[in-house]
């Protein structure tokens, strides 16, 4: 098949855009390189195109379906702090782009879309594990982008037959993920400072939790939805159903490092949700997925990948 992905250039796009290649399929990559980078790309690789472009911009959006079977969305300005200090940039990123693909992917006739919500549309739920019927509550204009974005995808179903696949991640880990934003992946960031033998920072005790899931176990549910389904009318939390503290996080990353890591506690940010941890029934029901990653496996996995990066780095 030939499938977009745009974002394809970023932490997850770019393990999904490995996959698919990996699975024979074509693939387009619409990216503007703002966070992610062409070296996350087998760029030599002949089944795959490089677009590189805005999604703002909709004649570059246009060309960028032509002959498309299926579209992934991933491209959006992920940090939730960017989307606090500039909600006007964001949202003409997060809500107008995603508006833009609609547009072109109903011009063009293409009704597979897959589309990378997030559980922020649930804002500080109040009861765990959080399922799809938790009332809505998005905290933040990235939050609120989201969710808009899901309403105009049920309206492009509703009104233009689009099959679309929405899936609400909760928070995805693995090699590539850029820490070097203090809002990144907090994993991301304790591994690069216990690789350098940093300080690491805990806002908070360190006993908020979350519900992590591998890259690769999230890719294999795109690559799924992406060429096998028919679409969904209904959302679906992609978690693994389980929390992990950050002071389980430590410990694991502790015993990769071998060392005893530097970590300070100062007062939590204000805001900061204390656990978060989906409720995956609705995507078991819906889709195949297993977790062929649990959290130590996954983090293994990631802390050997930032590993290597740094040798490579000093060599
Ligand atoms: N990582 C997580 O835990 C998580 C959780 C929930 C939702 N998501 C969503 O998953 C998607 C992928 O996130 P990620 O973690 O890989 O982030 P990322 O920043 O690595 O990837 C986003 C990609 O979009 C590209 N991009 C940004 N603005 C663009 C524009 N105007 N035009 C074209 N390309 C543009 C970036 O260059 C980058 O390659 C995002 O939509 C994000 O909101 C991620």
């Amino acid at each position: 098949m030939n499938i977009l992905v745009t974002g394809g250039g970023g932490f997850i796009g770019s393990h999904l855009v490995d996959l698919l290649l990996l699975n024979g399929h074509s693939v387009r990559v619409l990216d503007n390189f703002s966070t992610g980078s062409r070296n996350n790309l087998p760029s030599q690789n002949e089944r795959l195109e490089i677009l590189e472009a805005d999604i703002r911009d909709p004649k570059a959006v246009e060309q960028s379906v032509h002959e498309v079977e299926a579209i992934v969305h991933l491209a959006a300005i992920a940090s939730v702090q960017a989307s606090v200090e500039d909600p006007v940039g964001t949202h003409a990123v997060n809500l107008v782009g995603t508006v833009n693909l609609l547009e072109a992917a109903r011009r063009h006739g293409i009704k597979r879309f897959v589309f990378a919500s997030s559980a922020a549309v649930y804002g500080n739920a109040q009861q765990l594990p959080v399922t799809e019927d938790t009332p809505l509550a998005p905290l933040t204009p990235y939050a609120a982008d989201k969710l808009a974005s899901e309403y105009y995808i049920d309206f492009y179903r509703r009104q233009h037959g689009l099959q679309p696949v929405v899936f609400r991640f909760f928070n995805i880990f693995g090699p590539r993920q850029d820490p070097s934003s203090p809002y990144s992946g907090v994993i991301s960031i304790f591994m690069q400072r216990a690789i350098n033998g940093q300080p690491i920072t805990v806002y908070g005790d360190g006993e908020q939790s979350r519900d992590f899931v591998f890259v690769a176990d999230l890719v294999e549910l795109l690559k799924q939805a992406s060429v096998t389904t028919n679409g969904s009318e209904l959302p679906m939390n992609v978690g693994n159903g389980q929390g992990t503290d950050l002071n389980q996080l430590l410990k694991l990353i502790g015993d990769f490092s071998g060392k005893e890591l530097d970590v300070e506690y100062v007062a939590r940010r204000p805001g900061d949700i204390k656990h978060s941890q989906a409720d995956n029934c609705r995507l078991r029901q819906r889709m195949k997925y297993e977790s062929r990653y649990p959290v130590e496996v996954g983090l293994q996995k990631t802390y050997e990948w930032y590993q290597g990066q740094e040798l490579n780095s000093l060599a």
